[in-house]
């Protein structure tokens, strides 16, 4: 028994959206789910037969797709239809930080979701419980509420005016893991005031999840948990890229001092792999959030220390392009550099805020020429990123090096492509086909001296020192120089 809610629409159907439905639908087959948005594309993406083509790519979740897509979820552009049946809301949009105005650089932009409040204002009918998914700045939910209590219903023929309660619901879900960790949570927070609101929401995911996790707390409460874990997990990894700096400065290795420090159990040893700068839709923006509300309350000694976090991470990732010039002769000009992964972490098509648009860019102003590789990525994607296009194949081959211009890219489908008269091969993203290359025969194809760069820590070193390529990787003090 679901309390009252027999059909649930969530507005937004991306990262969040998309796999949290997909994994609450698989588990209430007696509540309807809609999943709406603005983006046609989308949708349609959604509704594809092929469940390949899905707008986003997690692993698991085209098979939940498959199994309950037509059967009780559905992905709709009809907002206005599916905000009318709904007992329960989920606000599910994006909430990138803003980019002009007051608090430009560091606030988030709510039009996404204010769009959405007036929506629902506008539409919804009855009793209507409206829930937080996406990652919102504190006090977002007093916003949300004043809009639904105060703007004019469109529907004229209703017998009853529409009323609402608001819960903050922050979601935890990892991309390239969501599926995994919508299906067996660490915790479920759930904010609010009103019980039976909460009730309500307990007990759709008591269908799965243990009731000794899930969580409840003021809604203020929950919308600054949700900011400060991923603060705190942002910040465990810029300390271990500041130490992997340390680390190679003198001779010691990043991932016995993880080891070591990680078996303390008060520290736990998850979130210590020193990599090439964190990336994701959330960590920055979370971050100068809680920096703009730190600021804004006449707090600038905390917003100066979370500043630091994202500071670090931008030094960082700069670390890691100038040590690629500093190692190739202090010169990038004309050099073929081939680049793998472009994704933010590995198992996911997501490039926002990935270390490797930034890391890109740097090489390409240094007239680096890059031949990028991912499995999941495109090169729209990458053009989208790196503010170029690509130069394209001529008749399916590559043209002569020669051909390019400094700082000319080109996305490539086979590594072998990639690496062919390369100076140097740099890794950005943990893809699990990256472990398991064959370095004899990659060192056959590039120009020497040539150099090996992974700033994951994945690569076989013996393997590419053997096959006479230079190696670096990220936090390790040993002399790899052949
Ligand atoms: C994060 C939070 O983990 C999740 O709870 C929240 O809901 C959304 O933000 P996500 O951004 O999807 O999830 O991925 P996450 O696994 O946290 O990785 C973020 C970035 O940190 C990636 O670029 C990843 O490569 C990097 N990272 C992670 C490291 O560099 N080292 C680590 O040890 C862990
Ligand atoms: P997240 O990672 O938070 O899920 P995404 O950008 O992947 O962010 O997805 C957010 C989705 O919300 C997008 O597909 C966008 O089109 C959709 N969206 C934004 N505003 C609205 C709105 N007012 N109504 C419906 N959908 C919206």
């Amino acid at each position: 028994m679901n309390g009252q809610i027999k059909n649930i629409c969530c507005i937004g159907a991306g990262y969040v959206g998309g796999p949290t439905m997909s994994v609450l639908a698989a588990h209430c087959p007696d509540i309807q789910v809609n999943v709406v948005d603005i983006n046609h594309e989308r949708i349609k993406n959604w509704n594809d037969p092929n469940l390949q083509n899905l707008p986003i790519y997690e692993p698991g979740l085209g098979s939940i797709v498959g199994r309950c897509r037509g059967k009780n979820l559905h992905f709709s552009t009809d907002l206005q239809r599916h905000i009318s049946l709904a007992d329960m809301i989920f606000i599910s949009v994006n909430t990138p930080t803003k980019t002009k105005g007051i608090g430009a650089g560091q606030a988030s932009d709510l039009k996404w979701v204010e769009s959405s409040a007036r929506q629902v204002a506008s539409y919804a009918q009855g009793h209507t419980i409206v829930v937080e998914k996406s990652t919102l700045p504190v006090r977002t939910a007093e916003v949300i509420k004043e809009i639904l209590n105060t703007s004019q219903p469109a529907l004229t023929m209703q017998s009853e005016v529409p009323t609402f309660d608001i819960l903050s619901n922050p979601e935890f879900l990892s991309e390239g893991s969501a599926v995994k960790d919508l299906e067996d949570p660490d915790r479920v927070l759930i904010g609010g005031e009103n019980n039976n609101a909460i009730k309500a929401l307990s007990e759709i995911y008591r269908n799965w999840v243990d009731e000794d996790k899930i969580l409840h707390t003021n809604i203020w409460s929950s919308e600054l948990a949700k900011l400060t874990a991923n603060a705190f997990l942002a910040q465990r990894i810029s300390s271990i890229n500041s130490i992997s700096a340390l680390c190679e400065a003198t001779g010691a290795d990043v991932r016995e001092v993880a080891r070591a420090i990680g078996s303390d159990s008060r520290i736990g040893s998850r979130f210590l792999d020193s990599g090439p700068g964190f990336g994701g839709s959330c960590f920055k923006k979370d971050i100068l959030n809680l920096v703009y509300l730190s600021r804004f309350f006449g707090l600038p000694e905390v917003a100066d220390f979370w500043e630091g976090v994202v500071h670090l991470n931008t030094w960082h990732q700069k670390r890691v392009s100038h040590l690629i010039v500093k190692k190739l002769f202090g010169t990038l000009a004309g050099k073929k550099i081939a680049v793998l992964g472009f994704a933010f972490k590995a198992n996911t098509n997501d490039t926002r805020e990935s270390a490797a648009i930034q890391i890109c860019k740097d090489l390409q102003n240094e007239g680096a020429i890059l031949f990028i590789h991912d499995p999941r990525v495109s090169a729209k994607q990458i053009a989208i990123d790196l503010g170029s296009e690509p130069i394209d194949k001529v008749s399916g081959a590559f043209k002569q090096l020669t051909l390019y211009k400094d700082g000319d890219w080109s996305s490539v489908d086979q590594i072998s492509d990639a690496a062919k008269d390369a100076d140097a091969i740099l890794l950005l993203t943990e893809w699990e086909e990256y472990s398991q290359l064959n370095w004899v025969k990659i060192a056959k194809q590039m120009r020497k001296p040539a150099w090996v760069f992974d700033s994951r820590s994945i690569i076989n070193h013996k393997k590419v020192i053997e096959a006479g390529l230079n190696f670096w990787r990220v936090g390790d003090g040993s002399n790899w120089e052949v």
